[in-house]
């Protein structure tokens, strides 16, 4: 199945669970738990060593992991709603918290991801924010350009609110 096939269905995940991933250094999976494969519809072999953009939903605008790789870049951690795809085309929705992780020298060995089920009050703010990214960074013909706009647009809806990235997701 192309990354593009999906069905509109969607999947939930209980609040006392939690959605588990680890990656090396360029974003290949390297660990992922039980929950993970219950809900991704993924056999373990299928995931690991693979991009974790495997389960990258055609809805996310390319805004959000842009803004994920340049705060994991600088070392910071980052919160952040993500809808993602399911082996079938199903998705589902998570708040994730995204991490380095440091080996005893301090130097970045790879990332985590833990991922709780959303407030659903939280997603009625996300789901028309990220279709906004989305259209914004899908009307330029240029892919550079689209990012640009769509992380643009992200800036000045922050600025409009007096909120930095992270107050705005954590006070959602
Ligand atoms: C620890 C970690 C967890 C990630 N989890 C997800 C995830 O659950 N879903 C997702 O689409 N991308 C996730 N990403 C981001 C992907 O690496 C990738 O940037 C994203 O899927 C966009 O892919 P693309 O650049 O090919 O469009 C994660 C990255 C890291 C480092």
């Amino acid at each position: 199945m192309k990354s593009a096939e999906v069905t509109r269905v969607e999947r939930t995940f209980r609040d006392d669970e939690l959605i588990v991933s680890k990656t090396d250094p360029k974003g290949r999976i390297t660990y992922c738990n039980d929950v993970f494969l219950s809900i991704s519809g993924f056999r373990e072999a299928e995931l690991l060593g693979q991009p974790h953009n495997i389960i990258r939903h055609p809805d996310m605008p390319r805004t959000i992991f842009k803004l994920l790789w340049e705060t994991l870049e600088q070392g910071r951690e980052i919160f952040a709603y993500v809808v993602n795809r399911c082996k079938n085309g199903d998705h589902y929705w998570v708040l994730a918290h995204v991490a380095p992780d440091r080996g005893p020298d301090g130097t970045v060995t790879g990332f985590h991801s833990n991922r709780r089920t959303p407030d659903p009050a939280a997603l009625e703010v996300i789901r028309p924010l990220y279709a906004r990214l989305l259209a914004e960074e899908t009307r330029h013909g240029d892919r550079k350009a689209g990012l640009e706009a769509g992380f643009a647009m992200l800036q000045a809806l922050l600025a409009d609110k007096g909120l930095s990235y992270d107050q705005f997701v954590l006070g959602l």
